[in-house]
């Protein structure tokens, strides 16, 4: 069981408070007191560099994240988690996507019974499945091979794979084309099918539950489709497959269990994209380098496990967080991927992060009284720069921000990499140095412009800087080191989460709006009408004309 502790009791909070207090040095003036700054703040592991330098922390803070992480037990919390402990205690369930991705020969048990053995079955699915597939021996009703997969599934059932895919596209088939229907607004269907033909087309119905409204009406709309587009009832079975705990619901809806790939339900929804859930992108990159990304996030399971905290790349990335969103009120952080391959990378650990941490009660049933999740928020660059990065760098808001990089780029156009990397490299250089009153004036004293116009102009182009960022450099976006980067993340949340004693697991959150969809739907359909507000009411009478 995760201890329940607050965190504002801890010692090293309160010295923490104390820190960021009487601690106010600029980044600028700390680099220029430290001349080690970097060698002391970056960790370099397993084709990994992560540059923490660029942050308001001295040799005490430091410290003094290392006590935290200490005192709160942290390592206690991760070994519960990685080996089985039912830690999600308002479902019940142990939390296990580490299990997932667990390529050593170690078992791990959950109620006495090893797990080992069934995801290992899974894999022996996944690999054999994806494989008729990518070879074309699996065919269609007509007897043609697979060319294009549909899946639908919407959250977590939808997020991974589709950011997973996308991040790997220069190791994908060119044989089969891969599309994401999620939301239940019928054009997103509509767009997909316009694109595709039912002899060649795989439609995978992803969801854990096999319950959600939006997967649901788009599974049963794409069987329509199928159906009046020259699909018969016979040949369900091989355009059909689903990915849920569900076998029930599975079967109520057509698809023959022996296409039903099963997980668990210690895997959660945003944390799937490592179980059956990730079958587009076993199709779309094959077992072995899905095999790699999982060993690459295996790497990092056992790197937060064993690291030592000053060497920890996950906890070090979760008491940054909570260092600027509990001592500097930072409502929000930045993901900005400077590889136009992790598009949806941000996208991704929105889910990820804002439905595991953003929450307000704490493991004991009491309201928090202090900031938990931030709201994570990004683009990949270059592109933000020309659009928000204006906010980042002169916003009365402070907003952490991480820079993510590949050193080695996956296509030929060659020329396009420096300037990508110099752009990401002058941003974090730019958010910290700023540009001072002087040098404003100076330049523009150069630039021939006369003192009137410098006095009027002069504060707008001042930037105060110190704004912090992490910069993490991968060797290569390749399936292991982006196996090795979505597991840090993973972490990061889950370390964070446990210090601020919350459940990061589940999502009761997300019930309520569901729960009235249904009843509003009922009215819209012409059902009896509900007690609501004036507004509500009104909104329903309004779209029901
Ligand atoms: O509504 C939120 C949520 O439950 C997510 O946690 C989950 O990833 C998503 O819906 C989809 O759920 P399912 O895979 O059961 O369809």
């Amino acid at each position: 069981m995760l201890k329940k502790q607050k965190p504002t009791d801890l010692e090293a909070w309160h010295k923490l408070q104390q820190n960021s207090i009487y601690d106010k040095r600029t980044l600028k003036t700390r680099f220029y007191e430290d001349r080690e700054r970097f060698n002391k703040y970056h960790i370099k592991w397993d084709g990994i560099l992560f540059d923490f330098s660029k942050n308001h922390i001295g040799s005490e803070t430091f410290a003094l994240f290392q006590e935290l992480l200490e005192e709160a037990n942290v390592r206690s919390a991760i070994e519960q988690q990685q080996s089985g402990k039912k830690i999600n205690v308002t479902e019940d369930r142990a939390v296990l996507h580490t299990a997932l991705r667990n390529v050593s020969e170690s078992p791990i048990y959950v109620d006495g019974e090893d797990v080992m053995p069934s995801v290992k079955d899974s894999w022996a699915q996944i690999a054999t499945f994806s494989s008729e597939i990518r070879s074309g021996n699996w065919k269609g009703h007509t007897g043609k091979r697979i060319k294009d997969v549909v899946n639908i599934g919407i959250g977590g059932s939808d997020l991974g794979p589709r950011m997973v895919i996308n991040a790997l596209r220069p190791f994908i088939t060119d044989e089969i084309n891969f599309h994401f229907v999620a939301n239940v607004d019928g054009a997103d269907l509509h767009e997909v099918l316009k694109k595709v033909v039912t002899e060649t087309t795989l439609f995978i119905i992803a969801s854990k539950t096999f319950t959600t409204q939006e997967t649901m009406q788009n599974a049963n709309s794409a069987k329509e489709w199928f159906l009046k587009n020259g699909g018969e009832q016979e040949s369900v079975a091989k355009h059909f497959v689903a990915v849920s705990t569900n076998a029930e619901g599975v079967a109520h809806f057509g698809i023959d269990p022996k296409n039903m790939f099963t997980f668990w339900d210690w895997v959660g929804g945003r944390y799937s994209v490592w179980s059956a859930i990730g079958l587009p992108v076993v199709i779309a990159i094959g077992f072995q380098g899905f095999q790699e990304f999982l060993s690459g996030a295996h790497e990092m399971d056992k790197h937060v496990a064993n690291a030592d905290w000053s060497r920890n790349i996950p906890a070090i990335m979760a008491v940054i967080g909570i260092w600027y969103r509990n001592f500097h009120n930072a409502p929000s952080h930045a993901i900005l991927p400077y590889d136009q391959y992790l598009d949806r990378f941000a996208a991704y650990f929105q889910q990820g992060d804002m439905e595991s941490n953003g929450k307000y009660v704490d493991r004991s049933g009491n309201r928090v009284n202090y900031p938990t999740g931030p709201i994570i928020w990004g683009e990949p660059g270059t592109n933000g720069q020309h659009a928000f990065y204006q906010l980042i760098h002169q916003g009365t808001d402070l907003i952490p921000a991480d820079f993510i990089a590949a050193k080695k780029c996956q296509h030929k156009l060659r020329k396009h990499h420096p300037i990508l990397l110099a752009n990401f490299v002058a941003q974090t250089e730019a958010l910290m140095t700023g540009k001072s009153r002087m040098e404003v004036e100076i330049e523009m004293r150069q630039a021939g412009i006369n003192s009137e116009d410098i006095d009027k102009i002069a504060p707008y182009r001042v930037f105060e800087g110190n704004r912090p960022t992490n910069s993490i450099i991968l060797d290569e976006l390749n399936p292991y080191h982006l196996g090795q980067l979505i597991a840090a993340y993973e972490h990061k949340i889950f370390i964070q989460g446990y210090i601020w004693n919350i459940y990061s697991y589940d999502q009761w959150g997300v019930e309520l709006g569901k729960v009235l969809a249904k009843a509003v739907l009922n009215e819209l359909r012409g059902g009896p009408p509900h007690n609501h507000d004036s507004s509500t009411s009104a909104l329903i009478n309004y779209l029901k004309n």
